[in-house]
């Protein structure tokens, strides 16, 4: 992997710092606060790739200090065998963020029992923004997402918080959590970060098998010539295009294709409707569900 090491960062110099409790995360996130360095977040589920690392990387150079968290967080997975089988390798993960993370910096990897001492029974409503496609097709998996960064947000007490358009619905799940929970915390949205074959990267690319890997570059080619013939065909006739070049393939299966608002995130009918519009996709490969979007 090509790891940018960032001329001004100064790596193996030290031990990193990784707290495993909300105390010792506390005593430290005072610490930063009463020197006045501002402090900029990177959730994540571990298993880190360079789409993870490209959020870091942003959050380093845009803020005094830099906290990733990792923690595969139980209450948003609607499917117990997408939990069982996500990858876990914290060495690993640790491995790829040395580079990046200054003395101050840290990361945050609490068990369950730390993040969930009683169960969970906070339930948000985000309105429509979760009922539609990742929320319909994951029921539980937003307010999961909205309970655990919330919870997250009020540990590290970032000024900014980073998180990738690979999952657009997510952001603005988590931009509404934010006004709804009233946190003075800015979110950054950062661009997908994709294999060089098209393919965005992801945590659970690692579980496709080989013919599925082959197949899984075609979502993102499909989305890209459906983008480009959006002045001789509708929304409807794209879905259809999108729909019938995937499953052909007899590998990949749409569960479902929207062309949608990125704002209010409902779908469209026709061009005129919004001005800004993307089209969001999830797939199945085989066991592995995959999800990716596109302006168009
Ligand atoms: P996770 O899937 O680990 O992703 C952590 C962050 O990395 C998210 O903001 C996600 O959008 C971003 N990311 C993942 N793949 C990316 C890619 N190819 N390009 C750019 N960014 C990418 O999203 C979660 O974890 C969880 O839901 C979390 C927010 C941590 C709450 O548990």
């Amino acid at each position: 992997m090509n790891i940018n090491y960032g001329y001004f960062r100064k790596p193996f110099l030290y031990e990193m710092k990784i707290f495993e409790t909300i105390n010792a995360t506390r005593e430290h996130v005072h610490s930063l606060s009463n020197q006045h360095l501002t402090v900029g977040f990177v959730p994540t589920m571990g298993a880190l790739h360079e789409g993870h690392l490209s959020l870091v990387r942003r959050a380093t150079r845009e803020n005094d200090r830099v906290a990733v968290s990792i923690f595969v967080n139980p209450n948003q997975f609607n499917n117990p065998a997408d939990l069982e089988k996500y990858s876990r390798n914290i060495g690993a993960d640790l491995e790829l963020l040395k580079p990046f993370l200054e003395e101050d910096d840290f990361i945050f990897a609490p068990s369950v029992a730390e993040m969930y001492p009683i169960a969970e029974t906070q339930v948000y409503n985000f309105g429509s923004l979760a009922e539609v496609m990742e929320g319909r097709f994951r029921p539980g998996h937003f307010n999961g997402v909205g309970v655990v960064v919330n919870k997250l947000f009020r540990i590290v007490e970032p000024l900014t918080a980073y998180f990738g358009e690979k999952d657009f619905q997510q952001l603005a799940i988590i931009r509404r959590l934010v006004s709804i929970e009233q946190l003075p915390i800015i979110i950054i949205p950062c661009p997908i970060m994709r294999e060089p074959d098209g393919l965005a990267m992801s945590s659970r690319n690692v579980q496709l098998m080989p013919d599925h890997r082959r197949a899984a570059p075609l979502i993102f080619e499909t989305l890209t010539k459906a983008a480009g013939k959006v002045i001789s065909a509708s929304p409807e006739q794209l879905r259809q295009f999108i729909i019938s070049t995937l499953n052909h393939t007899g590998l990949l299966e749409v569960e479902y294709v929207e062309f949608a608002d990125e704002a209010t995130l409902n779908p469209v009918t026709s061009w005129a409707e919004s001005e800004n519009i993307r089209c969001f996709i999830a797939v199945q490969a085989g066991e592995v569900r995959l999800i990716d979007n596109l302006r168009v």
